[in-house]
C-alpha cells in the first residue's frame, strides 16, 4: 500500500493549450510527478512509521526529522511530489487575469500593484541558473507575503515558508514547446494562474 497517492490532474492534458502544450503536461504529470511520487513511497519502504499519518508538508516543514539515510532522498523526491501537487493545483485552463480579496490586498500593500507583484515573481524565475523554482510564499512567522527562489526540488517548507504559488523552470516544464525560450514560457503562464485556488492558498497559510 502506498503511503502517497498521485492526485488527480484537475484538467485534460490539453486544456492548458496554447500556453503549455498538451505532450508537456502529459509527460509533465504522468512521468515526472508520478515518478518523484513512486521514489519517494520506495524511499519511505521500512520508514513507514515516521511518515504514517503525516502530509508531505509536515515531513518537508521538519525534514530534519527524516533520518538522515533517507533525508535527501525525501528532499528531493518528496519535494518533487508536493512541488507538482501545487503546480497543477494553481493553473486553470480558465486562469490568469488579477488575484481578488484577501491576497489582492496584500499584494497591493506589499508589492505597490500587482504589476510589480509580477515583475518580482518573473524576476526570480528568469534568474534561475539551473533546475528549480520561482515562488510566491508566506513566510509562517511574519504573515507576509514574499518571492523567492529554490535549487532543484528544493521546498521553501523546509525553510520556514508555506508556498502558495509557484513557476517550475526546470526544463521538462516548457522545453516541447519553447526549447532554450525559458523567459516566453515564463511570461505566458501567467496566463494560467487560477487565483481563486492561489488566494484559498493565501487564506489557508494565514491560520
Ligand atoms: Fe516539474
Amino acid at each position: 500500500m502506498p503511503i502517497f497517492t498521485l492526485p488527480n490532474l484537475p484538467y485534460s492534458y490539453d486544456a492548458l493549450e496554447p500556453h503549455i502544450d498538451a505532450r508537456t503536461v502529459e509527460i509533465h504529470y504522468d512521468r515526472h510527478h508520478r515518478t518523484y511520487l513512486n521514489n519517494l513511497n520506495a524511499s519511505l519502504e521500512g520508514n513507514e512509521n515516521i511518515v504514517t499519518g503525516k502530509t508531505i508538508e509536515e515531513i518537508l516543514a521538519n525534514v530534519e526529522q527524516v533520518p538522515t539515510e533517507i533525508r535527501q532522498k525525501v528532499i528531493n523526491q518528496g519535494g518533487g511530489y508536493a512541488n507538482h501537487n501545487l503546480y497543477w493545483a494553481q493553473l486553470s485552463p480558465n486562469g490568469g487575469g488579477f488575484p481578488t480579496g484577501k491576497l489582492a490586498k496584500a499584494i497591493n500593500e506589499q508589492f505597490t500593484d500587482f504589476n510589480k507583484f509580477q515583475e518580482a515573481v518573473t524576476n526570480q524565475a528568469k534568474t534561475i541558473f539551473g533546475s528549480g523554482y520561482a515562488w510566491v510564499v508566506v513566510d509562517n512567522a511574519s504573515k507576509k507575503l514574499e518571492v523567492m527562489q529554490t535549487a532543484n526540488q528544493n521546498s521553501p517548507l523546509s525553510v520556514g515558508k508555506t508556498p502558495i504559488m509557484t513557476i517550475d523552470v526546470w526544463e521538462h516544464a516548457y522545453y516541447l514547446k519553447y526549447q532554450n525560450l525559458r523567459p516566453t514560457h515564463i511570461d505566458a503562464i501567467w496566463k494560467l494562474f487560477n487565483w481563486d485556488q492561489i488566494g484559498k492558498f493565501y487564506e489557508k497559510a494565514l491560520k
